[in-house]
């Protein structure tokens, strides 16, 4: 018996001590060897800032009011709030001290230079595809062109046990995949570069890929049918970037989403909530071989009938509901009137690439109706493609317009024209506008420098 029991502890001791060797040991970076960088070339730099464009680092780790890179940024979490932190190369409180290494297992592995774990919130589950040469650039870009900022990090509002960082470890062990993006034979050039920039710093898919209960996105790469097939984050539906004719982009061509990315807008849609962040302070920024290399890529991602159900089709019908006679008789119709129509058409088809059609929109067929809830709610931030601020902008109808208002406006946009996106409620939408805060939707673009 003494003997089992001096096994068994042998056992534990071994385990929890493997358990802690893993947890604090230090990943290897391919530059831990390495010399720091002198004197970078103007090319390298320039890349760097584009890097920093592609992986909007910028929106993340920087507030309206702060210095650009400065961090401060709240981020809910399940558990809790947590805040971005100064990555600008102060020596004090940013990453001043960070040598190319340190920095790599940040952005690629998230281990902090103290070795302290960081959640995921810091996209490295994508940052990890970047390749050595974006990496090096970026580091010599943030050491050499940010504006070094004094600026304290905030310690987050997560509790002990919760906020004990060891268990990341064990969580990026098995949920994330490690290694640079390896192009598959079965791609062009222009596919792998999309596959990379998508899937890499891009990270598309910390938005547009559902997660798991352990927080994790359900895949990574196209390997999966889950891959960008829609996702729910921050009051927000990212819509599937699959072949999905109704909930994805099927009925879109190369051509449209090129111009979704650089333009913010095309004849199927205008960017919005979280999406009209991403393309304010990324998208608009990549070239053009690379927004047709990402364009590619996601054309490239078949659709699935099951989920995205009987293609919609436009539908005539509805204009005798908006007629005088019927309008009074069908909730919704009457406010769409009144409130929408002037700018969304009575026909629902929008006006050209100013005004989004809500018929057959992706939003209008999605089963999720949480971005149309908040949109209506609390408006659009302003679009700004090439420093040219958008001429018109979805309004905030949270103060015009009561809970049961906005249901029944919006069941009535998702039962016309062909839409059959289903009912909504007026419980969800009291949720959604408990839940958000327009003054907290963030600002048009932020400066790098
Ligand atoms: C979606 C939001 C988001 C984006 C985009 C993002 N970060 Fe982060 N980053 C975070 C958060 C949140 C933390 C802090 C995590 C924590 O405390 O565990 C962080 C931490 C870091 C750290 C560790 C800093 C320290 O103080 O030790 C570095 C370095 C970093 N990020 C660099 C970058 C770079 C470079 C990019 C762009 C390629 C980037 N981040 C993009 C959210 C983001
Ligand atoms: C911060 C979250 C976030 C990130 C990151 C993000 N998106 Fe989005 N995206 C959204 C949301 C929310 C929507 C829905 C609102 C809209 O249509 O503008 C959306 C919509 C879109 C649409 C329009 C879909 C439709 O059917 O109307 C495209 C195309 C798109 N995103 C592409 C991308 C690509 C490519 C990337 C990566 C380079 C990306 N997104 C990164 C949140 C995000
Ligand atoms: C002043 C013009 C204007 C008015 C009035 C207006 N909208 Fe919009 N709406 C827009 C614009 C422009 C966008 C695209 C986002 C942006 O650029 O702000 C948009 C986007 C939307 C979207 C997201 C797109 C989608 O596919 O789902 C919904 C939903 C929407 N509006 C519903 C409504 C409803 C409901 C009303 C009336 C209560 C309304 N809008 C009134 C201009 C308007």
């Amino acid at each position: 018996m003494k003997k089992l029991l001096l096994v068994l502890l042998l056992i534990i001791v071994l385990v929890a001590g493997g358990v802690a060797w893993f947890v604090t040991r230090t990943p290897a970076s391919p530059f831990d060897n390495v010399a720091a960088i002198q004197a970078p070339s103007e090319d390298l730099l320039q890349h760097g800032e584009y890097v920093a464009r592609l992986g909007d680092c910028v929106a993340c780790h920087s507030t309206p009011k702060s210095a650009p890179f400065a961090g401060g940024l709240e981020m809910g979490t399940p558990l809790g709030s947590i805040f971005t932190t100064n990555i600008t190369p102060d020596k004090e409180t940013g990453i001043g001290n960070y040598t190319l290494a340190d920095f790599d297992r940040a952005v690629r592995q998230g281990v902090a230079r103290d070795r302290h774990r960081l959640y995921p919130a810091m996209p490295y589950p994508s940052y990890v595809k970047m390749s050595d040469d974006d990496i090096r650039a970026l580091y010599a870009y943030f050491m050499n062109r940010v504006e070094p900022v004094k600026q304290a990090d905030k310690p987050s509002d997560i509790k002990w046990p919760m906020n004990m960082r060891w268990p990341l470890a064990l969580w990026n062990a098995v949920f994330t995949e490690g290694g640079t993006y390896q192009p598959k034979t079965a791609g062009d050039d222009q596919w792998n570069r999309g596959a990379y920039l998508v899937q890499g710093p891009g990270h598309c898919g910390s938005c547009h890929t559902p997660r798991a209960i352990t927080m994790a996105e359900k895949a990574l790469d196209e390997s999966s049918p889950l891959y960008l097939s829609g996702a729910l984050l921050d009051g927000w539906y990212a819509p599937s970037l699959r072949g999905d004719p109704n909930t994805g982009l099927g009925r879109w061509s190369e051509g449209d989403i090129y111009a979704f990315l650089k333009t913010g807008r095309n004849g199927h849609a205008v960017v919005f909530g979280s999406m009209a962040d991403a393309f304010n302070n990324s998208t608009q920024f990549m070239n053009d071989d690379d927004l047709k290399a990402i364009s590619h890529y996601l054309k490239s991602l078949p659709g699935d009938p099951a989920r995205d159900g009987t293609p919609w089709q436009y539908d005539e019908g509805t204009a005798q509901n908006v007629s005088l006679s019927n309008r009074e008789k069908i909730p919704g119709a009457q406010t769409f009137v009144a409130k929408c129509s002037f700018c969304h058409g009575v026909d629902g088809r929008g006006k050209q690439q100013w005004i989004p059609p809500l018929a057959g929109s992706a939003a209008s067929l999605a089963k999720e109706n949480a971005s149309q809830i908040n949109v209506t709610l609390n408006g659009s931030s302003r679009v700004v493609a090439s420093g040219i601020p958008d001429a018109y902008r979805m309004p905030p109808f949270r103060q015009q317009l009561s809970d049961q208002q906005i249901a029944d406006v919006l069941t009535f946009v998702r039962s016309s024209w062909g839409n059959h996106g289903g009912a909504v409620a007026a419980n969800d939408v009291k949720a959604l506008r408990e839940h958000t805060d327009p003054a907290s939707s963030s600002p048009i673009i932020l400066q790098m420098r």
